[in-house]
């Protein structure tokens, strides 16, 4: 599936946190997202995925113009993101987290879940088979039994991550991923991030503060400043940048 995002705009009061912005997602790619704090990263995802209403623009998922959707009806549209501060559910083990996310019916409806037919126990086996698969491209399948509420913080980003791909996303949304995680985390959620485009060939959009991470897994980088695109291009090209460069100058720093 390929996003094409167009001129989307948005306003709050006297703030233009959209100015026009042009986006593309092409299908099986990893884009980064970059910008000093407050260029509108957050409210352009957050528009892509539904839980802001632009008030400009077009977001075409293929060939439907998802702008201004409901999120859940976004979601059905096989988008799908998620956000700083998002937690699992504590009580429940890692396992259980990821299968709450899944959206396979089990074959037979209720009749059949309440008497355990074998074609229920089946497709409930299944289920767990891939949940397991996927803790696994997260390096989460040896805690597949831990209550979730007892995971270290880059183990509980992990997780957060398999649960949103656990509904079968077909374009992933994450907002600042590697925030608040060690080198070592932070390698083993890039190679998650690649896996999910490699093995499972989803898109996925990133944004974070992190710029080696950044421009270590993606394929093309729009880079944004006061609510505006300044570049697009490969990791190479935005590197060296005029524009880039001095968005980033003029902060003096590495947000
Ligand atoms: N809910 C909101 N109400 C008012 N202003 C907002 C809101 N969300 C974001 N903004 C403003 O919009 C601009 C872009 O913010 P944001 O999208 O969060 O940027 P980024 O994620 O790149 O740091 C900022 O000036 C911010 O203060
Ligand atoms: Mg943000």
């Amino acid at each position: 599936m390929n996003l094409t995002a167009t001129a989307v705009g948005k306003r709050y009061g006297g703030v233009h946190a959209l100015r026009g912005v042009d986006l593309a997602i092409p299908e099986r790619s990893i884009v980064g997202l970059i910008g000093p704090n407050g260029a509108g990263k957050s409210t352009l995802l957050k528009s892509l995925s539904g839980f802001v209403v632009p008030d400009t623009g077009t977001i075409m998922l293929d060939s439907l113009d998802v702008a201004g959707l409901a999120p859940s009806r976004i979601a059905r549209a096989r988008l799908v993101a998620t956000f700083q501060h998002a937690t699992p559910i504590a009580g429940l083990s890692v396992l259980g987290n990821v299968l709450v996310g899944m959206t396979e019916k089990h074959t037979g409806g209720l009749f059949a879940a309440l008497c355990g037919t074998p074609g229920y126990r089946a497709s409930e086996r299944r289920q767990r088979e891939r949940a397991l698969e996927l803790l696994r491209s997260f390096g989460l399948e040896r805690i597949a039994g831990l209550d979730a509420g007892g995971l270290s913080f880059g183990q509980l980003r992990l997780l957060e991550i398999a649960r949103a791909v656990a509904a079968e996303p077909a374009i992933l949304l994450l907002d600042e991923p590697a925030a608040g995680l060690n080198r070592v985390e932070i390698d083993r959620m890039s190679a998650a991030i690649r896996s999910l485009r490699d093995e499972h060939g989803m898109s996925v959009l990133v944004v974070d503060h992190d710029v080696p991470f950044v421009f270590g897994i993606s394929d093309r980088i729009t880079a944004m400043n006061s609510g505006r695109v300044i570049a697009e291009g490969t990791p190479a090209e935005i590197e060296r940048d005029d524009a880039v460069r001095a968005a980033y100058l003029s902060v003096g720093g590495d947000s």
